[in-house]
């Protein structure tokens, strides 16, 4: 058998980024399906669903920040933490899918220091599902709480005459222009339909990337759990993504 070394792999920023992640999907998730059952708990709208939502958009901001940072950092990080490393294609990557694939189902695993060729497949399918949730939960936050980066705009265009769009306040239809604030509700509901359909898909797509992982740590007998808190993996024999084996 050959011997285990150990190498570093995830830097600071990637590992920040992932349970920063982690956590407010887990909050956002759970407020969400709150606010999805607010009539049936019986929660009122002031102040409770406002609240509510303003603690949601919270974690939103922080999540959105955590990702912008990420995609910048795709460029700028290790060689594990950038696009190259991430997104399926380039050159050889269908072949490597299918070898990995093929040596996983014989029980030979292949051994990755970065997202192996699957990997690359579902880290990118997460990014795109989270990236839509995001975009669509900003909409969200300026067309019903009138917050940042669009509730200015949206305020300015449901204000009622003679009242001044900075000082609008969610729930209160006595300060809005009714045929504006309905055109406005309906242009909303397209991206309240996208956020409501888009959630489920976030929590399928966590439970299976949670699952995942477990599977691959037993199969492959490796540490890409801890991986993620230490930054290093300890790995037996040559892995292919190693510097130097030109196969990435
Ligand atoms: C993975 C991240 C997220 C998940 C899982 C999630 C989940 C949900 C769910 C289930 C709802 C209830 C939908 C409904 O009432 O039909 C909701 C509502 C909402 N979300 Fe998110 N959300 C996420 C991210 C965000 C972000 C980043 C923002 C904004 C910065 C945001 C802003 C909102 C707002 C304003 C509402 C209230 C919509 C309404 O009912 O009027 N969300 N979210």
């Amino acid at each position: 058998m050959s011997e285990l070394k150990s190498y570093a792999v995830w830097d600071a920023s990637t590992r920040w980024f992932h349970w920063i992640n982690a956590i407010c999907v887990i909050a956002l998730a759970s407020i969400g399906t709150v606010i999805l059952n607010a009539d049936a708990l019986g929660i009122p709208s002031k102040p409770g669903m406002v609240t509510l939502k303003t603690v949601h958009v919270s974690f939103g901001y922080i999540l959105v920040l955590n990702l912008l940072w990420r995609i910048v950092w795709a460029f700028i990080g290790n060689r594990y933490a950038r696009w190259s490393a991430i997104l399926p294609g380039g050159s050889g990557y269908f072949q490597a899918l299918r070898s990995y694939i093929a040596a996983f189902i014989a029980g030979r695993p292949e051994h990755y220091l970065g997202h192996n060729p699957a990997a690359r497949l579902a880290v990118t399918a997460l990014f795109l599902v989270i990236i839509t949730q995001a975009a669509t939960g900003l909409v969200l936050a300026g067309t019903d709480l009138f917050f940042p980066p669009f509730g200015q705009w949206i305020a300015e265009w449901v204000a009622a005459p003679g009242v001044a769009p900075e000082t609008l306040v969610p729930y209160a239809p006595e300060m809005y222009n009714t045929a504006a604030y309905e055109e406005m509700r309906t242009y909303r509901s397209t991206f309240l339909t996208i956020h409501l359909y888009n959630f489920y898909i976030v929590v399928a797509m966590v439970i299976l990337h949670i699952v995942a992982v477990v599977i691959t740590e037993l199969r492959e007998g490796g540490n890409i759990i801890s991986a993620m808190f230490t930054g290093r993996k300890v790995i037996s024999g040559r892995p292919v993504d190693e510097p130097g084996n030109d196969v990435n």
